[in-house]
């Protein structure tokens, strides 16, 4: 039964789309769900095909604020989201994840006084200058129900004194992989594209500030890639493109012969891509878990991770090291079913009941 409770949910970035994906349904069905996209991610590539791929309905409202610095892009995302929450007077606002986007919808919401769920909260890297460190964390002080994926989650929120609104949900990223599963395995078209075969290439993206930023990191990812001795497949970031051209290194890279690389990929190609790859090299915290999903091992281009559970499954820490990144390719780390606890719950519907509960008490 659908309620008169307006809910707006502020998405932005790609890994934010993912997690609305599984919750819309529900969401329209029992409220008012308003979807504001703040345009930090505006490619076609980026945005609109996860939209057509995962049936999102398109946004209500479409911010337009991507690119600039981060507080720039921060306070633009403020101005505007203050003016539509004041304008529309939702009873709630659902954030997801740990981007900008999210930061500037907390904020918006808490400086009004509306009340705030946190969708994929408790999550740390305890890297104190990492950008979506910060934004969690403020993201998670400012919220009134925090919805947690995995009892990390839930004791990180406890470890800083959180009370109130933890709910454990589960995880949304397992539930619409779960729910993509065949279409995720029939989807192959994307192999002969790229003259690949299944278990024949590892597939690699990069992303994060502290990989891409430096030349001198840009200049090591070159070095290992060119003595990897394996076929990868690298749909490449925006951010990371940027870089190897601002640091003139673009050339190089789309001269390693057995390196594909090709423009970002939607969501469906992308867990196709992890499914057929022998491996999946990565510094994203959302392909980390979505490949150990899918049991493929993953050596994580990160020092630390979010997501301790899946250190138990088949996912590797392998920071920049080439050492450790060779040694990993040649003995991948083994995979295991995934842990029961990440599998026994639905999700969408436990955020979609907890909503109503907290509105009804409101
Ligand atoms: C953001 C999130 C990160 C998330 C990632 C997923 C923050 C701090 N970071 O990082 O947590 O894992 O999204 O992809 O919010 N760009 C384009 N086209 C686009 C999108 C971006 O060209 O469609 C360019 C931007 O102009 C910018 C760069 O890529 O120069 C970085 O984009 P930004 O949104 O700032 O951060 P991401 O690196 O994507």
């Amino acid at each position: 039964m659908r309620t008169s409770f307006q809910i707006i949910s502020v998405v932005g970035a790609r890994p934010q789309f993912i997690k609305l994906a599984p919750l819309t349904k529900g969401l329209s069905r029992r409220y008012r769900h308003v979807i504001v996209h703040t345009g930090q991610h505006y490619d076609d590539n980026m945005s609109d095909v996860f939209f057509q791929q995962l049936e999102i309905p398109a946004a209500d409202i479409n911010l337009h604020v991507g690119g600039g610095r981060h507080g720039a892009m921060t306070g633009r995302m403020l101005t505007k989201l203050e003016r539509v929450f004041v304008d529309r007077k939702p009873d709630m606002v659902l954030i997801y994840g740990d981007t900008n986007s999210t930061l500037a919808g907390a904020l918006a919401a808490a400086k009004l006084g509306i009340p705030v769920g946190h969708v994929e909260a408790g999550l740390r890297s305890f890297v104190d200058n990492m950008p979506e460190e910060i934004n969690r964390r403020v993201a998670d002080q400012l919220s009134q129900l925090l919805f947690c994926p995995t009892t990390v989650s839930i004791n990180n929120l406890k470890a800083e004194g959180v009370r109130k609104g933890i709910v454990r949900s589960g995880d949304l990223m397992y539930e619409l992989l779960a729910n993509s599963r065949s279409l995720i395995k029939k989807n192959k078209a994307f192999l002969s594209q790229h003259g690949l075969t299944p278990n024949d290439f590892v597939l690699l993206t990069l992303h994060r500030a502290a990989n891409v930023d430096s030349e001198q990191n840009l200049l090591r990812i070159l070095d290992i890639l060119g003595d990897l001795g394996t076929n990868v497949l690298f749909p490449i970031h925006p951010r990371t493109r940027h870089r190897f051209r601002k640091f003139r290194l673009l050339k190089t890279l789309l001269n390693i012969d057995h390196v594909k690389v090709v423009e970002p990929m939607g969501y469906l190609d992308t867990l196709s891509a992890a499914f057929y790859a022998r491996a999946v090299m990565t510094d994203s915290g959302g392909l980390q878990k979505e490949a150990v999903f899918l049991q493929t091992p993953v050596l994580t281009l990160r020092n630390e991770t979010e997501w301790l559970e899946t250190l138990k499954m088949g996912n590797r820490l392998v920071g920049l090291s080439k050492h450790s990144i060779i040694e990993g390719i040649r003995s991948l780390p083994k995979v295991s079913k995934v842990d029961h606890r990440v599998r026994d719950k639905k999700p969408s519907s436990i955020i979609v009941e907890e909503l109503a509960r907290f509105l009804r008490g409101k």
